[in-house]
C-alpha cells in the first residue's frame, strides 16, 4: 500500500461542514477537527496523555470485553524509526505515538486461567467485531486529543509492515497492530477537509442508488483541483488500467485524459496513489501476515471433540 496522500484539497467545504455556527462545543469540536502532521516541540504530560488514554478505555466494545491494547510510544529513537519505516517523517516528531492493536492474548490467558474454552483468535466473527472495538477506542482517543488542544494522525501505513512492528514492540500472538495514531500540540491548527455532504452519504430508511450527474458534481466539488498531465502519470495510469481492464481500456482511458485536458481525481486516487492492481496483489502478503500473528480465521477451524 502506498503512504498516505496528504497533497489532497484541504479548504473549507460548505458551513454545513465548516459547522462554525453550532452552539455545541462538543459538535463544534466534531465539525472543526482535522488530522495533524506537524507539531509543535513540546512534551505531553502524563497526566494529560492519561486522560485522552482514559476516554478510549470508556469507548464501548461488543460484549465489553475491550479485546485492545496500546502501545505508548515516547521513546524518541523508537518514533523517528516508525517515521522513516513509514515513510512519513513527522510521525518521528510527534512527541507520542500510540500503537493500537487488537489483542486476543490477555482475554486468552485470562481464559486459560479460568479453564474456560477460547477460540477467538481463529474466529472470524471475534476478528470483525474485535476490529470495530480497537477503532472506535482509537477514535474516542482522537477525539479527547483534540478536546484538550493538542492534534493527531491516524498512520494506516504501519499495517504494511505487520511483521516488523510485531518484533518492534514484542507483540505476543494474538496480538495484531491496527493503527498508529500520532500525536502532539499543533504548530498550526490544520483546516478541515472538504467532505461529501448529507445528501450523498445519508438515505432516508432505503438505499437510494445516487444519480450519476449528482454523483460527479459531489465528487467535483470535494476534489476541484484539476492535477496536471505529464508523461509519467500518463504512463502510470495506462499501465494500471491495462493489468485491471485490459489494453482497449487503457488505450481508451488515456485519450479521453487528453481529451479533457486534466487528469480527474479518480484517477488521481486509484491510477496513481491507491494503485488498483498493486491494492490486490498485497492480499495474500497481508493475510500471511495475519496468519502468522496467530490469526487462524483464513482457514477452516477443526474442533477437537464432537
Ligand atoms: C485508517 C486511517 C489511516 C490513515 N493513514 C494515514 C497515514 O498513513 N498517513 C497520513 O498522513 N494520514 C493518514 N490518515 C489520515 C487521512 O489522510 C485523513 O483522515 C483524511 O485525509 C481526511 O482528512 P481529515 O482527517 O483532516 O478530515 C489515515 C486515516 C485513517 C482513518
Amino acid at each position: 500500500m502506498n503512504n498516505e496522500d496528504n497533497n489532497l484539497p484541504c479548504h473549507h467545504g460548505p458551513a454545513e461542514h465548516r459547522g462554525d455556527h453550532h452552539e455545541n462545543e462538543t459538535i463544534r469540536l466534531l465539525y472543526e477537527r482535522a488530522s495533524c502532521r506537524s507539531f509543535e516541540d513540546k512534551d505531553v504530560s502524563d497526566d494529560v496523555l492519561n486522560s485522552i488514554l482514559k476516554a478510549g478505555i470508556h469507548a464501548p466494545t461488543g460484549g465489553n470485553l475491550q479485546p485492545y491494547s496500546i502501545i505508548k510510544i515516547r521513546d524518541d529513537a523508537v518514533r523517528k524509526k516508525l517515521g522513516k519505516m513509514c515513510g512519513q517523517e513527522f510521525i518521528g516528531e510527534a512527541p507520542v505515538n500510540l500503537l493500537f492493536c487488537l489483542d486476543w492474548h490477555r482475554l486468552g490467558r485470562w481464559a486459560e486461567l479460568e479453564s474456560a474454552p477460547y477460540t477467538a483468535p481463529d474466529s472470524f466473527i471475534h476478528f470483525w467485531i474485535g476490529f470495530q472495538d480497537v477503532v472506535i477506542a482509537a477514535q474516542n482517543i482522537c477525539t479527547a486529543v483534540d478536546a484538550l488542544g493538542l492534534g493527531s494522525v491516524y498512520i494506516g501505513t504501519i499495517f504494511d509492515f505487520i511483521d516488523d512492528t510485531r518484533k518492534m514492540f514484542d507483540l505476543p500472538k494474538g496480538v495484531l497492530p491496527v493503527v498508529l495514531l500520532s500525536l502532539g500540540y499543533p504548530k498550526h491548527r490544520p483546516e478541515p477537509r472538504k467532505k461529501l455532504g448529507l445528501d450523498m452519504i445519508v438515505h432516508d430508511e432505503k438505499y437510494r442508488l445516487p444519480d450519476d450527474n449528482k454523483l460527479l458534481e459531489a465528487f467535483g466539488a470535494k476534489y476541484p483541483v484539476k492535477p496536471e498531465i505529464t508523461e509519467e502519470r500518463l504512463e502510470k495510469i495506462h499501465n494500471v488500467v491495462r493489468r485491471v481492464q485490459g489494453s482497449k481500456a487503457a488505450d481508451e482511458c488515456i485519450e479521453k485524459i487528453k481529451e479533457r485536458g486534466y487528469i480527474n481525481f479518480a484517477l488521481r486516487y486509484f491510477g496513481l496513489h491507491y494503485v488498483a492492481d498493486e491494492m490486490v496483489s498485497a492480499n495474500e502478503e497481508y493475510i500471511g501476515s495475519i496468519e502468522k500473528a496467530g490469526f487462524k480465521f483464513f482457514k477452516p477451524y477443526r474442533l477437537k471433540g464432537n
